[in-house]
């Protein structure tokens, strides 16, 4: 079972001052507060149009980013390269998965790769399968900013970055400027007990409902009983409500009919087969959701469908060309995002 990790002293440090995130390491969505997510998103606007304009600067020149991942992935780590590429800084990739050639195959920790390996570079993302490895890491006091590109079941707050700035972005979120009465209304499906993104996100929703969004807000959880959203994450959700009086309602239900009724955001999850002991468990949940162009029919028209990708099954390929799947905007978004954490953690926002 999942536990939550001891990073207490992390919470409310990354703020619109560009030096509170002058040399920090970014390891959880608790870092962050609503003036900090305005100077985020101010910066990933500015890049969105330096990159659609120029297509990037060299304000990170001469710097080095280390990606060191033990797990697969296509976007983070490709979208934190381009990132680095685009304002002209430079990458060393690090495949330290089982299938790679790094020391790890010797025995070597994770504390000590990092550790070394910062020592030619600038910055590292770093991906492991176990939850509580970025904490344990930084106990060590590392030096150079450290980011967490996903923890096991743990956490993936870049990722919920993105998500955030995707569904103020579509949703013309603060295009009226003014605070709203009507419930946003968020809706994550799947596989809520192994996936990190959407453990940031739940806790990244409750933080910002009250300065940032500026509106109630429902966090719907739709999954099967045995992957529903782990207790530990409905009691931050709880206890962020009871200490700072924000207006969030968790719910939970069954079927997709209910999840999308008077839904804003459908954030899809997949299946995360390798976070299951056997096979027969996986087997007896996969495919249980799958969003199709029926399922799209039945639901608001304004609705946005998000996934972080990758998908498998649960959103089928007819579904990509209704203007209401966001997600190939929101892994896009990821880049500008991604590009404004590099520049303020490198102090060149
Ligand atoms: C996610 C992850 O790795 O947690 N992917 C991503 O980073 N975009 C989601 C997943 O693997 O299902």
């Amino acid at each position: 079972m999942a536990q939550q990790r001891d990073i207490s002293h992390l919470v409310d440090t990354l703020t619109s001052d560009p030096n509170s995130w002058l040399s920090q390491p970014i390891v959880s969505v608790t870092q962050i507060t609503a003036s900090g997510l305005n100077l985020l998103y101010d910066t990933a606007k500015s890049m969105r149009t330096l990159v659609k304009t120029k297509g990037g600067d060299s304000r990170l020149a001469h710097k080095i980013l280390a990606t060191i991942f033990y797990e697969a992935s296509t976007r983070t780590s490709c979208s934190f390269q381009v990132a680095m590429m685009r304002l002209g800084g430079q990458v060393m990739m690090v495949d330290a998965s089982p299938s790679g050639n790094t020391s790890s195959k010797k025995g070597e920790t994770v504390l000590d790769t990092v550790r070394c390996l910062q020592c030619y570079t600038d910055v590292t993302v770093l991906r492991h399968p176990m939850e509580g490895t970025l904490s344990g890491v930084l106990g060590e006091k590392l030096n150079k900013p450290l980011i967490n590109a996903g923890d096991g079941t743990g956490e993936h707050p870049t990722q919920a970055l993105l998500d955030l700035f995707t569904i103020i972005d579509e949703l013309e979120i603060f295009e009226e400027d003014k605070i709203s009465e009507e419930p946003l209304v968020i809706v994550l499906l799947g596989d809520l007990k192994h996936g990190r993104t959407v453990h940031s996100l739940a806790k990244l929703m409750a933080r910002t409902q009250s300065e940032f969004l500026k509106r109630p807000l429902v966090l719907r959880y739709c999954s099967p009983t045995s992957l529903q959203m782990p207790s530990y994450i409905k009691e931050y959700v709880e206890t962020y409500i009871k200490q700072n009086g924000t207006y969030i309602t968790q719910e939970e239900v069954g079927s997709i009919e209910e999840a999308l009724h008077g839904a804003h955001v459908l954030y899809v999850t997949r299946v995360q087969k390798e976070r299951f002991s056997s096979e027969d468990d996986y087997m007896a949940v996969k495919g249980r959701y799958i969003i199709d162009e029926e399922t799209m029919m039945k639901a608001p028209p304004k609705m946005i469908v998000m996934h972080p990708l990758p998908r498998v099954d649960e959103i089928s390929p007819t579904v990509d060309n209704d203007p209401r799947a966001a997600y190939f905007r929101q892994m896009e978004n990821g880049l500008y995002v991604r590009m404004s954490i590099l520049a303020l953690v490198l102090g060149k926002s």
